[in-house]
């Protein structure tokens, strides 16, 4: 299916690797250059990330003439070199960072001084920096040894997620920039803004946390995250629950240390330190692995999960690739992403969220469909758009995973976030499958039945303007009179006989309650 692309991760990687980057800076004078050298060979670069990781980068370059073919590598990716060229002493590359039409180019200028070459990599207009890259074999590019992969077997419910989880991530909004202090901030604030009582449980710290590993093979937190122990213990003296990531692959996507061949020891690290739940993202995997075999490595972390005794969430991102809704459970899995990367914008979440109604049928209770975490509050919607995107992730029973910083919101992000009535209807015990009701333009009208026997209807405007739309009774299989109640304006709009009609302007929701 479409919506399964992924490529998000790619973007991102590309653009941290980038913001890395800029940490290690040189500027040094270019010594004169013999034209003649041929740069051809594989040439390793060392990023420093500032945080005690290191991303290693190589350039895979043939010459011939002033012309220079190859590839960059990074995270164990090629980005295919499309047009290079070495002229007295400059190279200059230009590399295709991921797949569109037209894709979007890396820059890499580079300056020979003797054995190194000085590179100044631009991979967009705020993304650029600078590092030496020194000559290599051609080895330094290979895969680590392929790991075999475990006879498939069913994975025990582990009875966590009962309903959709809840909670904050700190990807969405500050990607490689948290830390230690500001995660406890954000349960500071999950608290005193009524987050957590609301229902808001988890806080996730996502991609970036990794350091290196000891002498005995065991993961430690980078120099932002000094004392992972301590974390936890103070994310768990607020009532709060936390959660921690990785990756099946060698690296993360962001070029941070993985779990690969390391899968049981990571997760009984996890558990001493006391973590909760894990989001375990493909990325380098993909380039070990076959789509096909993906349910195996899963697998493997669902195992050892659930070999250490500590109950933890399971949290599968691999893009939705391979169905992963027809087999997330079978693994362990309580949640699987259904897609690419969302990004703040009503476009991206548009695109993803009313894809999502071709597989709702696949959650179940402990087991839910994860069309990507919440932008709302970080500035790149409207209000509406936002109210839109609460609503569109409650009808779909998603997790509702907070990705704004908790610890400044307005008061407009609050009422959205902590729209109870809107949470009641993710959160709804039944778990029944929201189906779309009708579909004109871009005007859709979603129905979910709730436990009591109410109904939670959607009508949204895809559109960009505003329009009339209402739903019968009769379409919900539905007769007579019912209460309406509007779950934004939290009005009673009293007893309203066969049909609803209501104004709604583009890119919003009107949502309602139903009842006999
Ligand atoms: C992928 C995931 C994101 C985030 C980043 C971290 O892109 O899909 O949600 O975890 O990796 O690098």
């Amino acid at each position: 299916m479409e919506f399964l692309a992924k490529g998000g991760h790619q973007r991102t990687g590309s653009l941290l690797l980038g913001l890395l980057i800029i940490s290690s800076v040189l500027l040094l004078s270019a010594a004169p250059v013999s034209a003649q050298t041929d740069l051809t060979g594989v040439w390793a670069m060392d990023f420093p990330t500032g945080d005690g990781n290191v991303i290693k980068t190589y350039l895979d370059l043939k010459q011939s003439g002033e012309q220079v073919t190859g590839a960059v590598w990074y995270d164990y990716g090629k980005r295919t070199i499309k047009e290079g060229s070495f002229t007295d002493g400059k190279l200059h590359l230009t590399f295709i960072l991921w797949d569109d039409n037209p894709p979007p180019l890396g820059i890499a200028d580079g300056t020979l001084q003797g054995e190194m070459l000085r590179i100044r990599v631009h991979l967009s207009d705020d993304v650029v920096g600078t590092g030496i890259a020194s000559r290599t074999t051609p080895e330094a590019l290979a895969l680590p040894a392929r790991l075999p992969i475990p006879d498939l077997h069913e994975v025990p419910d582990n009875g966590l997620a009962r309903t959709p989880p809840m909670g904050w991530n700190s990807w969405n909004k500050f990607a490689q920039r948290i830390d230690d202090i500001s995660v406890r901030g954000m349960a500071d604030a999950m608290v005193s803004s009524g987050m957590r009582d609301a229902g808001y449980t988890y806080i996730n710290i996502d991609d970036t946390w990794e350091g290196p590993r000891d002498a005995q093979g065991n993961i430690t937190g980078n120099l932002k995250f000094p004392n992972m122990k301590g974390l936890v213990d103070y994310v768990h003296s607020k009532g709060l629950k936390i959660g921690i990531y990785s990756g099946p692959g060698p690296t993360t996507c962001g070029g941070y240390t993985g779990s690969y061949g390391h899968e049981e020891q990571d997760a009984k690290t996890y558990a001493a330190w006391g973590f909760d739940y894990l989001k375990y993202d493909w990325c380098s995997a993909g380039r070990i692995y076959k789509d096909s075999e993906m349910r195996a490595v899963y697998q493997k972390m669902g195992d050892a999960l659930q070999a250490t005794g500590r109950p933890a969430v399971f949290s599968l991102c691999q893009y939705g690739n391979d169905d992963v809704w027809k087999w997330g459970a079978k693994v362990g899995g309580n949640l699987w992403r259904t897609t690419g990367d969302i990004s703040d914008h009503w476009k991206r979440m548009d695109e993803i969220g009313f894809k999502q109604f071709e597989i709702t049928s696949y959650w179940q209770v402990g087991h839910w469909n994860d069309p990507d975490m919440l932008e709302i509050g970080n500035g790149g919607m409207s209000a509406v758009e936002y109210r839109t995107h609460m609503s569109l992730w409650a009808m779909l029973a998603a997790p509702l995973l907070a990705g704004n910083d908790l610890r400044t919101m307005s008061d407009e992000t609050k009422s959205i976030l902590l729209n109870t009535e809107v949470i009641a209807i993710d959160q709804d015990p039944l778990a029944k499958p929201v189906k779309k009701i009708s579909e004109q333009d871009k005007l859709v009208v979603a129905a979910r039945p709730l436990k009591d026997k109410t109904w939670a209807v959607g009508l949204f405007n895809r559109g960009d303007t505003a329009a009339k739309m209402s739903v019968k009774w009769t379409d919900l299989g539905l007769h007579g009179k019912l209460q309406v109640r509007d779950l934004w304006a939290h009005k009673d709009l009293g007893k309203v006989a066969d049909q609803f009609a209501a104004d709604v302007p583009s890119h919003g929701v009107i949502l309602i309650l139903l009842k006999h």
